[in-house]
């Protein structure tokens, strides 16, 4: 990703943007929302947080944003404890968390105007020109004089997005930004979020689908229930599950008793495709093998891993958005 930048002396280079140890948070109700969470999110990267509805992740994204207390355990933004140093952080870190608190009455400009406003450091003298170069950043330049309750709901989110670049960031911690958006509404934030991250922008997103954090994402971090799961480069959390073998033949019945003898698990046949998991021998020999019983071999091949098979794998279970 990008190169870090040069204006950014006090934060070192191999320093995680978030880092936590043990973070826990044990709602007064008695809901253990997050349990002993060890997070690592690298500088420049576009991480990924996901998890199914519930998972903790808005709890987790309000801790690091010094939003509420963790019951237990220490996170530290951009090199600092939280929320001990929350006043320091902040500023460096544009935040769009549950959908954005947007004034219907006021057009999308006057929106922002407002919350550049509220900001103590920002220069009046070159409010406009700010809020202009927000707008325009998140294509919203042409319904900017409209009011914000006739926008979308991704406009809206776009909207929210302005406010959090209205200053220069380090850190974009966005809380299911595509939540509710029809696919084009979502592709547009998935676009948005590529070119804000080349730029060198950490960007923090959290999701429930997986697909999105595939797309978008250079690494991620799996919570289910309160833990993490695993967390690394997507690459390699992808590949740490094994793709499926798929056999394409004429010959199904014949090939699916062939393979399940080399070992194969897990044989599924629909139509001419059979499909399992490798089995820990070469695959030269398993195809050999089908050849040797007559079985018409069309195509050979596994597949690669998705995230979702690493989910799968990891959990044992289903990756259920449900919630
Ligand atoms: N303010 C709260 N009080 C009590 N329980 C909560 C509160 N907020 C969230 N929870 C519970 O904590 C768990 C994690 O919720 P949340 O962090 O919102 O998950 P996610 O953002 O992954 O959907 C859920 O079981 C949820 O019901
Ligand atoms: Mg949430």
């Amino acid at each position: 990703m990008g190169e870090p930048s040069a204006t950014e002396p006090e934060h070192s280079d191999g320093e995680p943007v978030i880092a936590t140890r043990a973070l826990t948070k044990r709602y007064r109700g008695g809901q253990l929302a997050v349990d002993g969470l060890d997070l690592t999110v690298p500088a420049g990267s576009v991480f990924g947080f996901l998890g199914p509805n519930g998972s903790g992740k808005t709890t987790t994204i309000r801790m690091l944003m010094g939003l509420i207390e963790p019951t237990s355990g220490t996170a530290r933004v951009l090199g600092q404890p939280m929320p001990r140093a929350t006043r320091a952080v902040l500023p460096h870190v544009g935040a769009l968390i549950e959908g954005p608190a947007l004034y219907g009455f006021l057009s999308g400009r006057d929106n922002l105007i407002r919350y550049d406003s509220a900001d103590p450091a920002a220069d009046p003298r070159t409010r406009r020109s700010r809020v202009a170069a927000a707008l325009d950043r998140v294509g919203l330049t042409a319904a900017a004089g409209k009011k914000a309750k006739a926008y979308s709901l991704g406009m809206k989110q776009r909207l929210g997005l302005a406010a959090a670049l209205l200053q220069p960031r380090r850190l974009l911690v966005l809380d299911e930004p595509t939540n509710g958006l029809d696919p084009q509404g979502m592709r547009e934030i998935r676009t948005l979020i590529r070119e804000l991250a080349s730029d060198g922008t950490t960007v923090f997103l959290s999701s429930h689908l997986l697909d999105e954090i595939e797309q978008v994402c250079t690494h991620a971090a799996v919570m289910a229930q309160g833990r993490l799961i695993t967390q690394g480069p997507v690459a390699e959390l992808a590949a740490g599950a094994r793709g499926r073998l798929v056999v394409t033949t004429p010959d199904p019945a014949e090939a699916a008793r062939v393979l399940k003898e080399q070992g194969v698990g897990d044989i599924a046949v629909t139509d001419d495709r059979v499909t399992g998991e490798p089995p820990d021998r070469d695959l030269a020999e398993v195809n050999a093998a089908l050849v040797t019983a007559g079985v018409r071999v069309r195509g050979f091949t596994v597949e690669r891993a998705s995230l979702e098979d690493a989910f799968v794998a990891l959990t044992g279970e289903g990756f259920d958005v449900a919630g």
